[in-house]
C-alpha cells in the first residue's frame, strides 16, 4: 500500500514509524514530515492548504490511504475533499472535526449523549456584560475557554474574579485568539489527574489503545505555563482494565453514537482528555487527532499491524484485532527550547543523535536539517523515549532521563519528573 501522511510533529514521526514497521506498506510519504521521517519514509514539500495539489500528488503517486495527524488540516475540510475523489482518508470530516474546534459543539454532543464533564456555561462576545456579572457569584477556581483553535493556548485556569475578569477582557475585548474566541465557555475545575484516551474508530465500531498520561505545565511537580505537552508515559496505571470498560461504555461509545446520529459520523482518532474526578472520569476536552506526546509512547508499546488499524477504519470497516498491547512500557521526555511556551531562539546545533540504543527512540518534533546538520526548529524539539518490553515504567523512566543525558543543545530543557505521578498507581 502506498501512503501518505501529512504533518510534521514528533507524532507524525511516531505513526511514520509504526507505518514502516508494517508488511503491508510499500511507499511512504510524509508532507512534509520532519528530519525523523526523512530516514523512514520520503519528504515531500506539499502545501496542505492547497487541497488540489494533495490530491493531484495521490493521483499521481497511486496513494491507497492518506493518514491526517494535526487538527488544522482536518478542520479545513481536506478529508471531505480527498474522499470526494474516493482516496481513503484517516481522519474526520470538517463537521465532525468541530468535535475539537467547538468547544460549544463538543460539549452539546456530551450534553445530549450524556457523558460526564465539567458543568459549564456558554457566552458570546455580545453578552460581554452579562458574563462579567456571571462571574461575581461563580464558584472559584473556575476555568473559562475560548471556543475555538487557540493552538493550546485558549484554556485560562482562574483562581479569583480579577483572574476571570481580565481572562474575559483578553478573550473578548482584546481578542488575543482571535474570531476562535468570540465564544466562550466558563467551566467547574475539576480536581483529579488527567489521562488521555485514543479511540480509533470507522464511525461505528472503536478500539481504544492503551491509556497514557501526559504532562501539560512547563514545570517539575505541575506547575507554571500550559504547553503542548513535555513528556508522557503508557499505559497509564491511573485507568485499570475496569476504569478503562466504565470509559468506553459511558464516554467514547455514547460521544461516537451521538456524533453519528447527528450526521457527524467521526472516522479517525477520537482523543479524549479526561480528568479521572472522585466521581469517575468526565471529559475536559475532545481532540480529533492523535495527541502529542502521547502518540509518542502510545504506539510503541502496540503490536500488530498499525497500518491495517488505520485503514480498517478509513475504510469503514474497523478491525478491532489488528493491534493489541504488547505488554512493555514507554516514557517520553520532551527536550524542549529554553523559553516554551514563550518566546525562544531557534537554530541551535542539536548533538547527540547519533546516540543509538535499542530501547531509546528519539523523536524529532521541532528540528529542521542544514548544510548536513540537525538544528531546533521549535519549542518542543524533541521527544526521547524508552521503550521497553516489560510493564516497569520506573524502568522505563530511568532509561529515557539516561538517554537525554547524551543529546544536547543550546538552551536545552526538559521536565526532571515525568511519570512520576504514575508510580503511586503502581501495584
Ligand atoms: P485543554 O487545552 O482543554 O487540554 O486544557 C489544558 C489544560 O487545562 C488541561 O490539560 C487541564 O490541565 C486544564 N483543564 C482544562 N479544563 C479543566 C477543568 N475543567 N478543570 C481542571 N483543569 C482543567
Ligand atoms: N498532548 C495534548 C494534545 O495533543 O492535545
Amino acid at each position: 500500500m502506498n501512503v501518505l501522511l501529512i504533518g510534521s510533529g514528533g507524532r507524525e514521526h511516531a505513526i511514520a514509524l509504526k507505518i514502516r514497521h508494517s508488511k503491508n506498506v510499500s511507499s511512504l510519504y510524509c508532507a512534509p514530515g520532519n528530519p525523523g521521517t526523512e530516514n523512514i519514509a520520503k519528504n515531500i514539500p506539499l502545501n496542505v492548504s492547497d487541497h488540489t495539489s494533495v490530491k493531484d500528488f495521490c493521483s499521481q503517486n497511486k496513494i491507497e490511504l492518506v493518514v491526517i495527524g494535526p487538527e488544522q488540516p482536518l478542520v479545513d475540510g481536506l478529508a471531505d475533499y480527498l474522499r470526494a475523489f474516493d482516496i481513503k482518508v484517516f481522519g474526520p470530516s470538517t463537521k465532525a472535526a468541530q468535535i475539537e474546534s467547538s468547544k460549544a459543539f463538543a460539549k452539546k454532543i456530551m450534553i445530549d449523549a450524556h457523558v460526564p464533564t465539567a458543568s459549564f456555561v456558554e457566552f458570546t462576545e455580545n453578552h460581554l456584560s452579562e458574563s462579567k456579572e456571571y462571574l461575581k457569584s461563580a464558584n472559584y477556581p473556575l476555568v473559562i475557554k475560548a471556543d475555538g483553535l487557540a493552538a493550546g493556548k485558549g484554556v485560562l485556569i482562574c483562581t479569583n474574579l480579577n483572574d476571570a475578569q481580565s481572562a474575559i477582557k483578553e478573550i473578548f475585548e482584546d481578542k488575543v485568539f482571535g474570531k476562535s474566541g468570540n465564544k466562550i465557555i466558563i467551566e467547574e475545575f475539576l480536581v483529579g489527574e488527567e489521562a488521555s484516551i485514543f479511540a480509533i474508530t470507522d464511525g461505528e465500531k472503536f478500539v481504544c489503545l492503551p491509556a497514557a498520561q501526559d504532562h501539560k505545565r512547563i514545570g517539575d511537580g505541575d506547575t507554571g505555563k500550559n504547553t503542548g505537552g513535555m513528556g508522557a508515559c503508557a499505559p497509564a496505571p491511573i485507568i485499570t482494565t475496569e476504569l478503562l470498560k466504565k470509559i468506553e461504555d459511558e464516554i467514547i461509545s455514547p460521544t461516537l453514537k451521538q456524533m453519528r446520529e447527528t450526521g457527524n459520523a467521526f472516522i479517525g482518532c477520537l482523543y479524549a482528555g479526561l480528568i479521572i474526578t472522585e466521581s469517575g472520569p468526565k471529559v475536559i476536552e475532545f481532540n480529533c487527532r492523535f495527541g502529542d506526546p502521547e502518540t509518542q509512547v502510545v504506539l510503541p508499546v502496540l503490536q500488530g499491524d498499525f497500518l491495517e488499524l488505520l485503514y480498517s477504519a478509513a475504510n469503514e470497516n474497523l478491525d478491532i484485532n489488528s493491534v493489541k498491547y504488547s505488554g512493555g512500557s514507554a516514557v517520553c521526555v520532551v527536550a524542549a527550547s529554553k523559553g516554551y511556551p514563550d518566546e525562544y531562539k531557534k537554530e541551535f546545533e542539536i548533538s547527540g543523535l547519533d546516540y543509538s540504543d535499542e530501547e531509546i527512540i528519539v523523536y524529532h518534533a521541532g528540528t529542521k536539517k542544514e548544510n548536513g546538520k540537525i538544528l531546533t526548529n521549535g519549542g518542543r524539539v524533541l521527544g526521547i523515549t524508552s521503550v521497553i518490553k516489560n510493564y516497569d515504567l520506573k524502568l522505563a523512566q530511568q532509561k529515557a532521563y539516561s538517554a537525554i543525558e547524551k543529546i544536547s543543545f543550546e538552551g536545552m530543557y526538559c521536565r526532571k519528573d515525568i511519570a512520576e505521578k504514575a508510580f503511586k498507581h503502581l501495584k
